[in-house]
Formats: structure tokens, sequence, C-alpha cells
């Protein structure tokens, strides 16, 4: 079948404003890009923060969605490793309306596109982008963060047996793919808080403790403390809020380094450090990173040391993203990913 010339896509129509379905043309790829036929796409949090605060865009109206997977539908001059009808995943960007993931079809740069292998489903795949770049930059490359040795280089699976690793919301999908990353790492025990519910879940990703997040943060300190005898020298928080940050901090030793995924709100004290990263801005400083991360990840999903999260579909392709957007606003999602279809868009 030829490429459409006509897609749908939803647009966030000014600052603040609504989103709503248009028709817009599907961009052509030029030389070194891709064109994607988007089957899912994963929504996220930061949906909700563009459209309520108005943040990161200038240029409306505007296309958002950060990550889906799909086929390739075309390319452009110059790219040998990928080729039409080839199923992939990848990471949007979306302060570029072309290269957005909220539309039909999507342009995007090889360097940020990973093949699938048999077995892994679209669905499943759109959990994966954001959630990969963001836990496994925590963990191995952003400075302040972890800085553990990546299981794919030598050496670094299995490389941290017996040393514990706390994961603050295992059953968020960046916790949850953090949690899974740690299991390759060796890491024991790996302890996380969540809505008691979700303990299987996490449980079936590698956490050995899962602590319920309604503990105080004294009361957390003292099961951590029980649970790896001391206090751990780094902690992932994957939620970030601030009363989340707060119990982070105060589970570190001195001298411990807590990672943060949303921008700071805790003072270090003790010669601890707080940092925050931002996954997309360090993929940019350490772009060996994302390239080894795409050459590993194939191999991990289908060795199934890796595994795609939880999807909750939200119906009404494009359009239906309104209202999953407002669930990620009103904390109504957990230990799930929402992912939208759309192609079924009206
Ligand atoms: N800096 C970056 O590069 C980056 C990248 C991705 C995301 N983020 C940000 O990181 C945050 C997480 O993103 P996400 O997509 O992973 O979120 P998500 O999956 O939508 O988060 C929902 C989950 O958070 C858990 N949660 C909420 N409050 C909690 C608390 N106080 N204690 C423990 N768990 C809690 C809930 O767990 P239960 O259901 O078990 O209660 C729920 O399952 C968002 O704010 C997002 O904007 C930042």
């Amino acid at each position: 079948m030829p490429t459409p010339t006509q897609q749908k896509a939803l647009f966030l129509l000014e600052k603040q404003g609504q989103f709503a379905v248009c028709d817009r043309d599907v961009p052509i790829p030029k030389r070194g890009e891709l064109l994607i036929r988007n089957e899912s796409v994963g929504l996220n949090p930061v949906d909700w923060k563009i459209q309520q605060w108005g943040m990161f865009l200038d240029n409306y109206p505007a296309i958002i969605g950060a990550e889906g997977a799909g086929t390739i539908e075309a390319v452009g001059e110059g790219v040998t490793d990928l080729k039409k009808g080839d199923r992939v995943f990848y990471r949007a960007v979306w302060a570029v309306n072309d290269r957005a993931a909220y539309q039909q079809y999507t342009l995007a740069d090889p360097t940020s596109v990973t093949k699938l292998p048999e077995g892994i489903s679209f669905d499943g795949a759109a959990t994966l982008p954001t959630a990969l770049a963001s836990a496994t930059t925590g963990l191995y490359s952003h400075p302040g963060g972890g800085q553990y040795v990546p299981p794919w280089a030598e050496g670094g699976k299995g490389k941290y047996a017996g040393q514990p690793l706390v994961v603050i919301g295992g059953a968020s999908v960046v916790g949850s793919v953090a949690i899974q990353f740690g299991k390759l790492s060796g890491f024991s025990p790996i302890v996380t808080t969540a809505s008691l519910k979700n303990t299987a879940l996490l449980q079936s990703y590698g956490a050995t403790h899962v602590l319920d997040r309604n503990l105080s943060a004294d009361a957390l300190r003292e099961e951590v403390k029980k649970i790896i005898g001391g206090y751990p020298s780094f902690v992932f928080d994957a939620v970030s809020l601030p009363e989340t940050q707060a119990a982070g901090h105060g589970l570190l030793a001195p001298g411990g380094r807590l990672l943060v995924i949303l921008p700071q709100s805790v003072e270090a004290t003790e010669g601890r450090t707080v940092t925050f990263s931002m996954s997309n801005v360090n993929l940019q400083r350490d772009p060996q990173f994302g390239v080894d991360l795409s050459k590993v990840i194939p191999v991990l999903l289908e060795s199934n040391e890796i595994r795609p999260l939880k999807v909750d579909i939200v119906p009404g392709g494009l359009a239906g993203i309104v209202s999953g957007v407002e669930k990620l606003r009103n904390n109504q999602v957990s230990g799930a990913k929402l992912v939208a279809h759309p192609q079924e868009t009206a």
C-alpha cells in the first residue's frame, strides 16, 4: 500500500489549551530519517504537565507524545541498517511536531529507534522507551546517580550481588524498569515502596521486599534498616515528589546519593547528594550510552531478562489519549502503562 499523504494527529491547540484530533500531512523522511507508522504510543505524566503548566513548548498548535512502537513505513537516503516493514520502538521528540508520537506517522532519527524482537507486541514495546532511558541513565550513567557498571558491560551482569538497591515507587513505570535492571545487575535485596496490591507484580520484576508507600518516613527508615542491616549509599526515587524525596534522603547513609527524576525539592545534608536526572539531557551528554542501550535491549527482551510492563489500553485511538492524560493527572494509574492505538482513530 502506498504511504498516505494525510493522517490524524492529536494537537494541543494552544498553551494550556485543549487537545483536538486534526488532519495533517504525513511528513516525508529526509536524508538520515525514518518514517514510522505508529501502532501503539505510550502516555506519560509529562503530558498533563505540558498541558496544565504550559511547560517545555513554545510553538502551538503542538503535537506531544514521548514514545511509540510500529513499523517503518519509509526510510530517507543514507539509512542502511533499518528498512521498510521493520518492527521498531522509539523515543519521540515532543518539541518537534513531525517527531512527536501522538499521530499516525512520526519521523525519527535512527539513533532513537530500536528493532523489536519477534514475540514482543507493539503494546508491550510502547511501555518501555522513556522508562528504559530514565531507569538506566539513573542507575548507570548520570553523574551523581548510581554510576554502577551496566549489566551489558564486561563483568556488569550480576556484579552487585549482596549489595542492596532501594527504589522508591517501584510500581511507577520508571521504577518497574529500574527494579528489573537492579535484578540484572545482581543487587540483593531490592527494596521498593508501592501500594501493597502491587506486591506480586513488583516481585515478578525482581523486588525482594515491597514496603507500603504509606509508611511514615521514620517507619520506612526503620524497615529498610531491618532489611539491609544499615542505610543505603544510593537511593533511586522513581516518583520524586517532595515527600518521596524527603523520605529517600532520610534513608541515606551519610555521604550517600539520592537520584531524583523531578526537580530537586530536598536539601542535602551530612555530605549526601541529591541529583536531578533528565534522561533525554543525559543521553545527549552521553550518546554512546544510548547507542549501547539500543544494541542490548533487543537481546535482553528476547531472553526475557527485561520484560515489557503491564499495559492498560486507552480506547478510541488518538482521541482516547485525552482521558488517559486525565487519569495520569488524577493519579488513577497503578502498576501499568497507558497505551493508545493511533491507527484506530475515527
Ligand atoms: N526525568 C526524567 O527523565 C523522567 C522520565 C520519565 C518520567 N519522569 C517523571 O517521573 C515520574 C514517574 O513517571 P512514571 O511514568 O514512571 O509514572 P507513573 O507510572 O505514571 O506513576 C504512577 C505510579 O507511581 C506510584 N506512586 C505515586 N506516588 C507514590 C508514592 N508516594 N510512593 C510510592 N509510589 C508512588 C504509584 O504506585 P502505586 O500504584 O503502587 O501506589 C503508581 O503506580 C513522573 O513525575 C514523570 O513526569 C521523569
